[in-house]
C-alpha cells in the first residue's frame, strides 16, 4: 500500500503520511494463530517489533517477532505478560488486544452457568482491561500510542444459540473501549474497535469442521451452515485473517491519526442495518 497524500486550498506542499510503522514496538494478543497471528505479522511487514502472546507460541518465530507464553484469563497471566512486554521492549507503541472467543455449551441462556459466565468475561473482557491498566499508563506518560480491541459484530447482533455470553462481553469490551479513548485521547494515546463478522480464522475452521462431521455434511455445507445462521453475508464469503489485520494496520499508523473512539465494522455486509 502506497503513501497518503493530502493538499488544502493554499497548496502548501503536499503532506505525505507513511503507512509505515519502522521501529514502533507493539504487542499482539491472541497472537498463535488465526487473526492474531496475521495482525502480528502485517505490523512486522510494516517494520513494527513485534511480542506476541498466546498459550501456545507458533512453530516458528521469523525476525524480529518474540513471543510470550501465557494465559491471559488470569491476572497472573496478564502481570506476566505486561512484565515481559517491559523487559523485552523497554515500552509499548501500539497495543492489539486479539483475544478472544467462546468455548460456552449450546443451549441459550439457561444453560449457561456463573463457571461460563466468569470465562467469557475474562477471556473477552477482562483480559483487556487488565492488560491496558497495566500497559497504556506509559502510553499517556509518553504523550502516544494506539491501542486496538477486537470485538464483533454480535455486540450489536447476539447469537443466542451457544455464544450469549461472548456477544454480552464483546458489547462491554466496546463500551469500555469508548470510555478509555475518551479518558486517554488527551494524552495522545488512541483507542479503536474492530468488530469484525465472521473471519475464516483457524478458530473458525474448527467450528466448521465440527458441524461437518457432526451433522454428516460437507464442509462447504457447513460454511453455508454457518453463513445462513448471520442471516447470511451480502459479499458471499467470510472475511480473511489478514484483512481483518489491514484494518489494524491502518487504525494503529498514522494514517488514521485523527481516529479515535469509533468502532470499524468488517463483516462483508453482515449486519443489516445503520449504527
Ligand atoms: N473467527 C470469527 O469468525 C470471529 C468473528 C468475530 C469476532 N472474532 C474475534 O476475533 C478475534 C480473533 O478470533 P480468531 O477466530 O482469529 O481466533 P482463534 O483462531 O481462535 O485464535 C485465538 C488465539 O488466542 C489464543 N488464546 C486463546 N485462549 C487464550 C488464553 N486463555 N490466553 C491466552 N491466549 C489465548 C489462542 O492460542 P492458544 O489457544 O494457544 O492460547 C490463539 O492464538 C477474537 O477476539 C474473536 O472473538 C472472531
Amino acid at each position: 500500500m502506497g503513501a497518503m497524500h493530502t493538499t488544502d486550498d493554499a497548496s502548501p506542499p503536499p503532506v505525505t503520511i507513511s503507512d509505515r510503522l519502522d521501529g514502533r514496538r507493539a504487542l499482539v494478543t491472541g497472537a498463535g494463530r488465526g487473526t492474531g497471528a496475521a495482525v502480528a505479522a502485517r505490523l512486522r511487514e510494516a517494520g513494527a517489533i513485534v511480542l506476541g502472546t498466546a498459550r501456545t507460541a507458533p512453530p516458528v518465530l521469523p525476525d524480529r517477532h518474540d513471543f510470550v507464553v501465557a494465559d491471559l484469563t488470569s491476572p497472573d497471566g496478564v502481570a506476566r505478560v505486561a512484565e515481559q512486554a517491559a523487559e523485552r521492549l523497554g515500552g509499548l507503541d501500539i497495543l492489539v488486544n486479539t483475544l478472544g472467543g467462546s468455548r460456552s455449551p449450546s443451549g441459550g441462556f439457561a444453560a449457561l452457568t456463573d463457571e461460563h459466565w466468569a470465562h467469557e468475561l475474562d477471556l473477552n473482557l477482562l483480559a483487556a482491561v487488565r492488560l491496558d491498566r497495566a500497559l497504556v499508563p506509559g502510553m499517556v506518560g509518553a504523550g502516544r500510542g494506539a491501542v486496538v480491541h477486537v470485538a464483533s459484530i454480535q455486540r450489536r447482533q447476539p447469537l443466542h444459540a451457544a455464544t450469549l455470553g461472548y456477544a454480552a462481553a464483546k458489547a462491554a469490551l466496546t463500551t469500555y473501549s469508548k470510555g478509555l479513548a475518551n479518558e486517554v485521547g488527551p494524552y495522545g494515546v488512541r483507542v479503536n474497535v474492530v468488530s469484525p463478522g465472521f473471519i475464516r480464522s483457524s478458530g473458525a475452521d474448527g467450528l466448521v469442521e465440527r458441524l461437518s462431521t457432526g451433522q454428516g455434511i460437507t464442509r462447504e455445507e457447513a460454511l453455508g451452515q454457518v453463513m445462513d445462521s448471520l442471516g447470511g453475508i451480502p459479499l458471499g464469503r467470510p472475511s480473511e485473517p489478514a484483512e481483518v489485520a489491514e484494518l489494524v494496520a491502518f487504525l494503529v499508523g498514522d494514517r488514521s491519526a485523527a481516529i479515535t473512539g469509533a468502532e470499524h465494522t468488517i463483516d462483508g455486509g453482515t449486519v443489516p442495518t445503520v449504527g
